[in-house]
């Protein structure tokens, strides 16, 4: 349906990267008074991926970009966007351009985007704006975050919840098929105060009458509560929004693809929808929440392993601080 306005969309590759040191609940518990039994219980992480003082975003999301891009078997110069959904880029000015030159995308325009755990949902939906308008062909959308600079590791409450990584799609264009059937995406600033990444300015003099902040960013700050509750009672409501916009079922869904937050809000939301648990995916056990890169990165996972076959119907959903939330439903392959 959605074709008829606009050029159809293929998901033709996906890519993924991870740090390769590995901080598991026990190494955790050397860190703050927790255990592996709190942390698995409560939120079904056993270990998360951590990028070390020498790593850098550029390098996992030019990892993950360049593995996306072989699959999708098209060369860096094929690529007419490249957007990266990242909170924690190496440069506050954007690190999208830095990966355009580290893959060699010379024709590439390259831009960052925010929308926290939401980022990747809201990448997704903004390259098919321009792909379904004609105005680029083949979109590389990248999620990647580096939470582990901005957690606070003495607060047991958030540091065991996150982990490092990078996954990216190719979306391109296609004369025939449409396999990007419909999305929804919603935005409530009232409950920012729920999750934040703040910035604390000081007060520097500069000459008489003005003063100027400087600063930085204060590490994560999260009521659990009330986000847990937020994802529960939203995410199951967006997927059946833009399954509307589908036009289609929660029973015509074979993968349900939630940002790994924690499973407790996997479990509760696929109940609410009525998927089955062999329908949900979920990798949080080995690489925590790793923001706007656990969708991608669970994705890549599950194409790599061949269980998701092309044309398979796919709900994703993207939900974090903002407050933002997303789903987009897509097939998966050409
Ligand atoms: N180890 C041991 N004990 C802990 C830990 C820990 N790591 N963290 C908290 N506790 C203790 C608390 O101090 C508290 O003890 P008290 O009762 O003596 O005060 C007790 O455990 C219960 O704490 P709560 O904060 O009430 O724990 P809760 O059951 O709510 O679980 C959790 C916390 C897992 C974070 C839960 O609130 C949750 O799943 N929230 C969703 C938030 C989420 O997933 N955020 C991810 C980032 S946001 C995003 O990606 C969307």
């Amino acid at each position: 349906m959605l074709q008829q306005l606009g050029i159809g969309i293929a998901i033709t590759g996906t890519g993924s990267a991870v740090p390769s040191a590995v901080l598991d609940n026990h190494g955790m518990s050397h860190i703050v008074e927790t255990s592996d039994e709190w942390i698995s219980t409560r939120t079904g992480i056993r270990q998360r991926r951590l990028a070390g003082a020498d790593g850098s975003l550029k390098a996992i999301a030019t990892q993950a970009a360049q593995n996306a891009l072989d699959m999708a078997g098209i060369t860096p110069m094929d690529v007419d966007l490249i957007l990266l959904t990242t909170s924690t880029p190496d440069d506050l000015f954007g690190s999208a351009s830095q990966i355009q030159a580290e893959l060699g995308a010379a024709q590439a325009v390259a831009f960052d985007l925010t929308a926290a755990c939401s980022g990747f949902v809201f990448g997704m939906v903004t390259a098919s704006q321009f792909i379904r308008t004609g105005t680029y062909q083949t979109v590389l959308v990248i999620g990647a975050d580096i939470l582990s600079r901005w957690v606070d590791w003495t607060d047991r409450r958030t540091c065991v919840l996150f982990g490092d990584g990078a996954g990216a799609i190719v979306m391109q264009a296609h004369p025939e098929n449409d396999r990007f059937l419909g999305f929804e995406l919603r935005s409530d600033g009232t409950q920012s105060d729920s999750l934040t990444l703040a910035f604390q300015s000081h007060p520097k003099a500069l000459v008489d009458g003005i003063t100027v902040g400087q600063g930085t960013f204060q590490p994560i700050a999260m009521n659990g509560q009330e986000i847990y509750r937020f994802a529960v009672k939203k995410v199951p409501e967006v997927i059946e929004k833009a399954l509307f916009r589908a036009n289609l079922t929660v029973d015509q869904v074979d993968w349900l693809l939630l940002h790994q937050a924690n499973q407790r809000i996997l479990d509760a939301v696929a109940e609410r929808l009525g998927i089955p648990d062999h329908k949900v995916i979920s990798n949080m056990a080995k690489y925590g929440n790793t923001s706007a890169a656990s969708i991608p990165l669970a994705l890549d996972e599950v194409v790599r392993e061949g269980k998701i076959k092309s044309g398979d119907v796919i709900a994703a959903s993207g939900f974090g601080a903002g407050l933002t939330w997303g789903a987009a439903i897509f097939q998966w392959g050409r």
